[in-house]
């Protein structure tokens, strides 16, 4: 192991004892959804690629879910809506659950995500409630309104609203998404709204809040920036393990890690050693982990669309190998299955090929990494 690493598994040792195998869970326990009726469902059509097999059945296989975020947008679209039904057992709504594009003013407005919640359920897909508490989609009259207050009835009412409405389809909940931040000094905690009307505190309210309104689902602590070899990401690995460390010792009900998994080229290859160890020390704290966001941001557009393919798909395949050795690992879902949805596309290039489809339901050897990872 490099030293770095060694400095990273020797502290995290020090704070949860030795390191051992991960905790071995049986494969069933692994939340794998049983792939949905379709023939009641009416609903699924021949997939755009039928060369392609399911991501779904492969990952099905393997006692995992394969799921994708999904823009409530696109569901107007019969060949976007077959490939979804083909490929997923779950899906993550990228934007229609969000605190603010549920309620941008005070008045909530459920119709876009109805909408989504409704394919869903004709379709046989459970849902990944994404996401109850996130600096970044909080509303601007939420945050005032916390400032002011500090008054937690205000989120318990949100729980309660979106909890209420949608969690009888909802099979885990990212109850706090990115609350870790290094940056922001102290114990690494990211000083959003939260923290700043109600302390680390926050975070164990929220899951508690969340239980109470959702006993059977999983509750997740959803985070990015876990998956490189900086000493910015290991400190972000070392300082997520401390947090679910102390949330764990206090009896907080969070149950699984979501890693992001938002893969980036320009970082170089994933760091084997880092992943390994975040999971294995995961694993030693009998958590699960769901691999809630995978996709992959390209360094350089300008080579061939061959040569292109070839580095995502073989990013893409180094990380879920490290990942899947894993028995405590519930599911792997893409920010998006079509690269013409990809939010990468106005956050890196609009060229961008980050996931398993190309704009024409082509799949690409990301697919094919995929699908071998889960073989
Ligand atoms: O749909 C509305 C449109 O009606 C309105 O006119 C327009 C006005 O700004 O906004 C549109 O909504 C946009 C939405 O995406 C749907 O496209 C929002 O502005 C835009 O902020 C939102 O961006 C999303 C972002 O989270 C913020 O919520 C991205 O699609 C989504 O990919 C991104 O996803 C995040 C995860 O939730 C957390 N992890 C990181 C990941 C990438 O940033």
């Amino acid at each position: 192991m490099k030293r770095r690493n060694l400095i990273a598994g020797a502290a995290a040792a020090l704070v949860f004892g030795q390191l051992a195998g991960c905790a071995r869970v049986d494969r069933t326990e692994t939340g794998s959804i049983t792939a949905p009726d379709r023939s009641a469902a009416g609903q699924a059509q021949p997939a755009a690629s039928p060369s392609a097999r399911a991501l779904r059945s492969a990952a099905s296989n393997r006692g995992l879910y394969f799921g994708a975020a999904i823009q409530s947008a696109a569901l107007g679209d019969s060949r976007f809506r077959s490939n979804v039904v083909r490929d997923c057992s779950i899906i993550t709504p990228e934007w229609a659950m969000k605190w603010d594009s549920l309620a941008p003013g005070r008045a909530y407005n459920f119709s876009e995500m109805d909408q989504l919640a409704s394919f869903a359920a004709r379709n046989g897909l459970a849902m990944r409630g994404h996401t109850l508490l996130w600096h970044k989609s909080l509303p601007r009259w939420a945050a005032a309104a916390l400032a002011s207050s500090r008054d937690w009835t205000l989120i318990e009412d949100h729980f309660s609203k979106v909890i209420g409405r949608y969690g009888n389809q909802v099979r885990e909940w990212d109850v706090v998404n990115e609350p870790i931040e290094p940056e922001h000094g102290g114990n690494g905690l990211r000083q959003n709204q939260f923290y700043k009307a109600f302390g680390e505190s926050y975070i164990q309210r929220a899951f508690e809040t969340a239980r109470a309104r959702a006993p059977r689902a999983r509750l997740v602590i959803n985070e990015y920036g876990l998956e490189y070899n900086s000493s910015y990401e290991g400190q972000r690995r070392l300082t997520l393990l401390r947090l679910l460390e102390r949330l764990r010792s206090r009896g907080v009900p969070v149950d699984t890690v979501g890693l992001q998994a938002h893969l980036d080229l320009r970082k170089g290859k994933v760091y084997a050693d880092g992943i390994y160890g975040l999971m294995r020390d995961i694993g030693n704290m009998g958590l699960k982990v769901a691999i809630t966001e995978l996709d992959v941001a390209e360094a350089n557009t300008g080579l061939s669309i061959e040569r292109r393919d070839s580095l995502v798909a073989d990013e893409t395949r180094r990380y879920l190998d490290i990942v899947l050795q894993f028995n405590n690992v519930l599911g792997v879902s893409t920010w998006g299955l079509n690269d013409s949805h990809s939010w990468l596309r106005t956050q890196r290039s609009a060229a961008n090929r980050g996931l398993p489809y190309d704009r024409d339901w082509r799949a690409k050897p990301m697919h094919g990494a995929i699908l071998t990872a889960f073989a």
